[in-house]
């Protein structure tokens, strides 16, 4: 595939950049563009890197004439109209595997917080109260932690979280039970983890089945003060369900990155003394940001020494 022309719309590692350059590709890094600016950028080049901010609408990609790669310097293509795309043979590429750490290490911190109150006992103390009574925690030692989506993320969370001792139970589709087991989780079917988890972790992509999975039924049928972690995507949880939940007591705490909307406006639910939330982190690390931005950069450059793709 030829590729002599990239943008890269959103703020990546300049690892990418060195990358490119080697091989002699023009490579231009305009971030923030409004979208009528990409629409009318996007007309000079053959590829287009993006993280999370770039939405890369049907109008985007129909404007690349000359478009015939989307990069993406993480996981979900959620961002990007592959639909559109495809039908206009622009091939949709992403990072999988360098964020995977960063997500699981804010997920295990997730959980940790919310066993032990150190968010909001900070605040207190940093406004100038020494309060020793409000802030009792639990140890997560024999607690059961349930991950659902039991891929690359979801695997480390697993492996990190038995060092401190917690029983992990998941579920996934795609995933037989021998397999979990060959990472210490105990494979159970949804309707056999609900009751016994005190944690449930998500670790699945936003597709139709996991629209809403943690909702007002399925909370229902969680133990009291189950809590809920959502590093994945937002739209997986319902977050009125949960609102009202943690309000009744059904749920004992959430630590979310990601949501249904982003920046999220949710005050009620951002603002709740139960809530332990972050502005979608999970792959904000340095270490991570690399990764990715070399991770896509030589996909870039395999694709550029492929013949076997029939791509101009
Ligand atoms: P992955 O593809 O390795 O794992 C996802 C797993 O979900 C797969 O094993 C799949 O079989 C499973 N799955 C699909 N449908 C399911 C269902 N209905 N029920 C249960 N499991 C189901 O992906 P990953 O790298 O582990 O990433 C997981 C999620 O985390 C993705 O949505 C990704 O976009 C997100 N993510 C978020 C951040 C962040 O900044 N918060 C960082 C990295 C990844
Ligand atoms: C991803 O899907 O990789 C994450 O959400 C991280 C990001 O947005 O960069």
């Amino acid at each position: 595939m030829n590729i002599s022309k990239v943008l890269i719309s959103d703020a990546l590692d300049k690892a990418a950049v060195d990358i490119l350059l080697k091989r002699n590709i023009i490579v231009d890094v305009k971030t923030k563009l409004t979208p009528a600016e990409l629409i009318e950028t996007i007309k000079d080049y053959d590829a287009l890197i993006v993280r999370s901010a770039t939405r890369v609408t049907k109008e985007v990609i129909e404007a690349g004439k000359k478009l015939k790669v989307i990069g993406r310097a993480g996981v979900g293509v959620d961002n990007i109209d592959v639909e559109t795309a495809t039908k206009n043979r622009v091939l949709v590429i992403n990072a999988p595997g360098g964020n995977t750490i960063a997500a699981a290490e804010l997920t295990c911190i997730m959980v940790l917080s919310l066993a032990r109150p150190v968010v909001a006992a900070c605040s207190k103390l940093k406004s100038g109260v020494w309060d020793k009574e409000s802030f009792k925690g639990s140890e997560v030692l024999d607690k059961t932690l349930a991950i659902i989506g039991l891929g690359r993320i979801g695997r480390e969370v697993a492996r990190r979280m038995q060092a401190f001792g917690m029983r992990t139970i998941g579920y996934d589709p795609f995933v037989t039970p021998d397999v979990a087991q060959s990472f210490g989780v105990e494979f159970m079917e949804l309707e056999k983890i609900w009751p016994l988890a005190d944690y449930i972790t998500l670790h699945v992509p936003l597709i139709e089945s996991t629209r809403g999975l943690i909702n007002s039924v399925t909370l229902n049928k969680c133990k009291k003060g189950v809590k809920i972690i959502n590093c994945s995507r937002g739209g997986t949880v319902d977050e009125k369900s949960l609102l009202e939940a943690l309000n009744s007591g059904q749920a004992g705490g959430a630590g979310l990155d990601v949501f249904e909307e982003e920046p999220c406006k949710f005050t009620e639910l951002l603002e709740h003394p139960k809530v332990v939330c972050t502005p979608h982190l999970g792959a904000s690390t340095k270490e991570a940001q690399i990764k990715v931005a070399e991770e896509i950069s030589f996909q870039f450059l395999t694709l550029m020494d492929s013949d076997s793709l029939n791509v101009p």
